[in-house]
């Protein structure tokens, strides 16, 4: 059987990221037959639709639009920002939905985790990254949503994840893979 590939897109860029720990801790969850790979974003250039209209794709462009016709699932791991998602984060879904027509996101089952450095979990991200993935067709896990406040406190002192932190993460990864085998 082939694995089915999911990619991983992480809301921040920061070095020292928590968002891009839970990633990389969430690459080692992926079940037998399952693959988990992050794709960056950080190196998209600003969506401009003239790029597209004029032939001038950049290469970056060409290269994170190829690799995500190529996975059959989307996981978002992300901060919030001013209340809302990422920008970057933002920029790798326009740039992922164009050129108009190939919308290269469309029917990917999808799960949002969110984060936050206090008590507030990026709530406020979680659900504009939900409002757009309707309009791009990822259908996303609606059970468990997963918020994650105070998120320093999901790492112990040697930088992995708590217990209670990688049991709560793995049911939650279990339970979008379980969906995923039901709608893919
Ligand atoms: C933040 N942070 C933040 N936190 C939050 O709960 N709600 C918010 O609206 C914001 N807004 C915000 C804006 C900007 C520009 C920055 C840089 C930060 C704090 C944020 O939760 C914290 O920096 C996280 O640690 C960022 O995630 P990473 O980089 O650790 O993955």
């Amino acid at each position: 059987m082939h694995k089915k590939s999911i990619g991983l897109f992480v809301g921040s860029l920061r070095t020292a990221s928590y968002s891009k720990k839970l990633a990389n801790a969430i690459i080692s969850m992926a079940p037998d037959g399952f693959d988990f790979t992050i794709i960056p974003i950080g190196n998209l250039p600003l969506y401009n639709q003239d790029y597209d209209d004029h032939n001038q794709v950049p290469e970056a462009y060409t290269v994170f639009r190829e690799a995500l016709a190529q996975v059959h699932g989307v996981i978002f791991i992300t901060p919030e920002y001013n209340r809302s998602l990422p920008a970057v984060l933002k920029n790798a879904l326009d740039v992922g939905s164009r050129p108009y027509g190939k919308n290269n996101w469309n029917g990917r089952p999808g799960m949002v985790i969110s984060c936050s450095a206090g008590g507030l979990s990026g709530f406020g991200a979680n659900h504009h990254l939900r409002q757009s993935l309707v309009f791009l067709n990822v259908p996303v896990l609606q059970q468990p949503e997963v918020y994650l406040a105070n998120v320093k406190d999901c790492f112990d002192e040697t930088g992995a994840l708590t217990e209670r932190s990688a049991k709560f993460l793995q049911k939650a990864v279990d339970a979008y893979v379980e969906w995923f085998g039901k709608i893919a």
